[in-house]
């Protein structure tokens, strides 16, 4: 995939600058930024004249197209509103009027000028790396499996002026930082969107040492059915019987700190496809659960943007992989099975197949001594119901954990609202035949999954995200790279960067 490449310069005569495109913030009654200054007395006045046509007043979001002037080929106006509210949903705002104005144009470079653009409620740090994340997600295309796939952004060069309001070393740090999480996004978003024919455990897999191979301080390890059999994960197994596809728990292990710093374990829910087994589905949108493994895809994501980031921290990434298919040898409801901890579960519903992976998953994630385990599961339907698809469901055995996602989630606009984990709930899944059933009674869907993940994290903090209404979305069909932004800035805070 091609992506923008970003470099931040300091310039004071903007207009004097070599570009196919200048970007100029303009706002509201009729205050022009100083690079737009400059660009209008370099164009006699041109930017004042348009304004005083009215057909663009520099509100919120607004583009306007000029011809070039000075050393610009292409003038192009964006709306900032007013400067004292310019805040960070104004940012977003500039950000996609910004990329929407360029994608349409054959400009193959820009220069943006940011240096009268003050957030309210951010740094200029922010601003950039929200800049360089937005424009590099906005540009990921889909192809895999189109013959035509819609084109590229011709853009492939954008100089970011500063004008000296950040030193130029931290603004392109920023940038990078913007571009990496930019770039993990978009993994996660190929993966998720690819078929389930193609995007299988096994690719899964081979997609991991793919990502390991010239990474020294990333290592790879897949531990096979037999393995897991040895290791006594029946709750994982049972869900991949029906399957010709065999399960794979992938485990990702990057050594960026010290070797005696205890790592943060994040492990991902992979159902490539998830028919229901034998508690089918229904056939409407069933498609849609090729979408399963966004909890994996949203691991190799934000492993893809630490790596590339080389934070000086250790994380362990756990995909627990397989398809959930009904046939001859499928698990059925009512079978009991027993799972790594010991636990035994009765399969009341082969539908609530990911906490099924992901128990086994989280006792095997018990050996690296974690600081900290995050999952990351399509979960439940119920979690689409409570919170929709803005917010991602956050449960957490540890308040200072569940703050710190909570922070990250806001700082990155990948937001997540905190869910109770009240023994009230957990009584839910009782059973007659077994230690636990897999699901519960009636009501509170998202929760009683997380109380059912709940019980075999005990040995360390936890925290769950439900992200089945934040990871994709169906109008249009397509994953949203969710919640890799979330995790990266969570590490990044944790690597003090
Ligand atoms: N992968 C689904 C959850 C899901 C459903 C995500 C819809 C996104 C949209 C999960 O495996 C599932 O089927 N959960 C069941 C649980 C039920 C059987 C207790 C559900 O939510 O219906
Ligand atoms: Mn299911
Ligand atoms: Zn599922």
């Amino acid at each position: 995939m091609t992506a923008i490449k970003f470099t931040a310069r300091n310039v004071s005569d903007a207009a004097g600058a070599a570009c196919q495109c200048a970007v100029l913030p303009v706002f509201t009654r009729k205050r022009l930024s100083r690079a737009a200054e400059q660009f209008d007395k370099a164009s006699s006045g041109a930017i004042k004249a348009a304004l005083t046509l009215g057909d663009f007043c520099g509100k919120s979001g607004e583009t306007l197209m000029l011809p070039g002037a000075g050393g610009a080929r292409r003038l192009l106006l964006v709306g900032c509103g007013d400067p004292a509210k310019f805040d960070r949903a104004a940012a977003r705002e500039f950000c996609q009027a910004t990329y929407a104005a360029l994608n349409g144009t054959q400009a193959k470079d820009a220069m943006l000028h940011t240096v009268d653009l003050k957030l309210k409620d951010g740094d200029p740090k922010w601003l950039l790396a929200y800049l360089a994340r937005h424009l590099t997600g906005a540009a990921y295309r889909y192809t895999e499996t189109l013959t035509k796939p819609k084109p590229p952004i011709r853009l492939a060069r954008m100089v970011v002026n500063t004008g000296g309001s950040i030193p130029v070393r931290a603004a392109q740090n920023a940038l990078d930082q913007g571009v990496c999480t930019g770039l993990g996004i978009n993994e996660a978003r190929n993966l998720a969107n690819l078929p389930g024919n193609i995007c299988t455990p096994t690719y899964l897999a081979q997609q991991a040492r793919k990502l390991s191979r010239g990474n020294s301080k990333l290592n790879v390890s897949v531990l096979e059915e037999k393995k897991m059999e040895e290791l006594g994960m029946g709750s994982l197994l049972s869900v991949t019987e029906g399957s010709e596809q065999p399960a794979k728990l992938i485990v990702m292990n990057y050594k960026g700190g010290n070797s005696g710093q205890k790592p943060y374990v994040l492990v991902g829910k992979g159902i490539t496809f998830d028919s229901g087994g034998i508690s089918l589905k229904p056939g409407a949108k069933m498609d849609e659960m090729k979408f399963d493994m966004g909890g994996a895809a949203s691991v190799f994501g934000t492993l893809r943007a630490i790596t590339e980031m080389e934070l000086p921290l250790n994380v362990v990434a756990i995909v627990a992989a397989a398809e959930n298919m009904p046939s001859g040898r499928a698990t059925k409801p009512g079978d009991v099975v027993t799972s790594m901890s010991g636990k035994t579960i009765e399969v009341l519903n082969t539908d609530a197949e990911g906490r099924l992976v992901l128990c086994d998953a989280l006792t095997y994630a018990e050996r690296f001594k974690p600081q900290a385990v995050i999952d990351i599961a399509t979960l439940t339907g119920a979690c689409v119901v409570a919170l929709g698809s803005h917010a991602t469901g956050l449960y957490a055995n540890q308040d200072k954990l569940a703050e710190q996602l909570l922070a990250a989630g806001t700082d990155s606009h990948d937001r997540a609202w905190r869910m109770p984990l009240w023994d009230d709930y957990k009584k839910q899944l009782k059973s007659n035949f077994a230690d636990l059933g897999n699901i519960g009674s009636p009501g509170g869907g998202s929760i009683t999954a997380a109380c059912f993940l709940a019980q075999f994290a005990q040995k360390y903090h936890w925290a769950h995200l439900d992200i089945a209404g934040s990871a994709w979305s169906s109008t249009p069909k397509g994953a949203t790279g969710r919640p890799v932004a979330l995790l990266t800035r969570y590490l990044m805070d944790r690597a003090g960067k």
